[in-house]
């Protein structure tokens, strides 16, 4: 366990000096101009979701775009809620890490309060950026999701959907992205892989492409609607055997990138029809008519997967109860604990905290039997908004016999600006919903692991694209 911390110490020390470089550049600068300082900035902290096709209202793209909203970027970064990361950079670092380093945030400043100097074209600087449809890179396969007429309406939308697909013999699949077709309105992806092997097919024609599950008057468990039932049967094998299936082969939120993990690592195997079911594609309210069109970037290799990748789910739904268990009262602050001893050394490539709106803050460690602790995340403000998928820059060793804890904070009081209900109510926990539910009335306390048995060598190898 030396090598890790060793490895950490020398990350978090490089870590240090790339930003004290900056430090030095920036803050000799009295007057930052737009094309040397600030657009860089922009371009890697901002254009991700803050582009035609990103996730956020309006772009910040050129010069002029960004002068627009200037006093107010001005005031969001220095406030630190833009660009939104929520976990702790003082406790554990991860892939894509969104933060703005002080002398950033000082130069935006100083930009803004001499008037936005222009410092030339930064045209350039933006090119490549604002046209990326993939976080990746090419795709070998682009598949297209039923499209999804959205009508205008108040009203949080769920939809079950499907798409088929055949690839030749020895194929695998390395990675999987998801493109929202109206990123402002599509809040959630979760994509499962299902296989049809040997003579068994899925029944193409009884299987419709997509259904809503919305929570209707009268239902009180929207997978249960006859609707939803169908659905789920109509993915059996054509002999009406259960076919091969895993969760969550991609997942989407707004923001998140793309992973690919090293050549061999969390590579699926496919059959040669295979499909993706985007189980709970969630969208939110809509205040005009529109289509979506989302996709799904497939990325395949010719390399068998040698390390797959499994889940611990620890709370709801989970291998771990929750204690005390997850009742939150009206007018009260509570805290749980939720733990869970790994019985083999893993590796641990993303982690993904997961509460609904009344959580408050969330903090996951490892104890080694030797008393040291690993640290995994800390969240010390939670924001349901961003629920990242967070992968680490090199996959983090939890030797056997580790226990693994997950401690999450709830505010179900007025002083919680996201309390869905006003006086507040009791919420609790609600297992039969397989964490699905978005309604009001309903709070979960999820820490999903995904990792692949240890092997030595593991803390060393980056999982960052373009490493490997
Ligand atoms: C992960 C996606 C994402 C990133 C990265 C991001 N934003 Fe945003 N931004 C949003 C979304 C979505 C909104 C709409 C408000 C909300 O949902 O919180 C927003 C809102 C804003 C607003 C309007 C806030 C208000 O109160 O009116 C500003 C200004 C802004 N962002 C600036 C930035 C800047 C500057 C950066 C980079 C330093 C950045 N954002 C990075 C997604 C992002």
């Amino acid at each position: 366990m030396k090598r890790v911390f060793f490895a950490l110490t020398l990350l978090i020390g490089l870590f240090a000096c790339s930003q004290s470089n900056q430090v030095n550049e920036l803050d000799s600068v009295d007057v930052p101009n737009f094309a040397q300082h600030i657009a860089p900035i922009i371009a890697n902290h901002c254009v991700r979701c803050h582009r035609n096709g990103g996730g956020a209202p309006f772009e910040l793209t050129s010069y002029s775009k960004v002068k627009g909203k200037a006093k107010t970027i001005a005031k969001v970064t220095s406030m630190r809620i833009m660009p939104p990361w929520p976990a702790d950079p003082n406790y554990s670092h991860f892939i894509d890490e969104n933060i703005l380093s002080q002398s950033q945030i000082d130069a935006i400043s100083r930009w803004v309060k001499n008037d936005c100097p222009e410092g030339g074209s930064s045209e350039k600087i933006f090119a490549n950026v604002s046209s990326e449809k993939s976080n990746i890179g090419k795709p070998d396969m682009v598949l297209s999701l039923d499209t999804v007429l959205l009508s205008e309406g108040d009203i949080d939308r769920f939809f079950f959907s499907k798409v088929n697909c055949t690839v030749p013999h020895g194929k695998y699949i390395r990675a999987i992205e998801f493109i929202p077709g109206q990123p402002k309105l599509l809040h959630h992806f979760n994509g499962h892989l299902i296989n049809y092997y040997g003579n068994t097919k899925p029944n193409l024609e009884s299987s419709p492409s997509k259904i809503e599950i919305s929570p209707k008057e009268g239902v009180d468990n929207p997978r249960e609607t006859k609707l939803a039932v169908d659905f789920q049967k109509s993915l059996l094998n054509n002999d009406g055997s259960l076919p091969e299936r895993w969760h969550s082969v991609v997942n989407y939120l707004p923001g998140v990138k793309g992973v690919m993990y090293p050549d061999g690592i969390g590579t699926y195997a496919v059959a040669e029809n295979f499909s993706i079911i985007g189980n709970d594609v969630h969208y939110g309210p809509s205040r005009k008519t529109l289509i979506d069109n989302s996709k799904i970037n497939i990325f395949f290799t010719n390399t068998p997967p040698k390390r797959g990748t499994a889940e611990i789910m620890l709370g709801t739904n989970g291998v771990s109860k929750i204690v005390p268990p997850l009742v939150i009262p009206a007018n009260q602050k509570t805290k749980h604990v939720t733990q869970f001893t790994v019985s083999a050394d893993i590796s641990v490539l993303t982690i993904n905290p997961h509460l609904h709106l009344l959580g408050k803050s969330f903090l996951a460690y490892a104890i080694k039997p030797n008393g040291d602790t690993i640290n995994l995340i800390h969240i010390p403000k939670w924001n349901f908004r961003w629920q990242y998928f967070y992968t680490f820059k090199k996959m983090v060793h939890i030797p056997r016999g580790s226990t693994i804890y997950a401690n999450a904070e709830f505010d179900n009081t007025v002083n919680n600006p996201n309390n869905p209900n006003n006086p507040p109510k009791q919420v609790a926990e609600r297992l039969e919903y397989g964490g699905s539910s978005m309604r009001a009335t309903d709070e979960m306390f999820q820490f999903i692991i995904t990792y692949v048995g240890y092997q030595p060598g593991d803390e060393e190898l980056s999982l960052e694209h373009g490493n490997n």
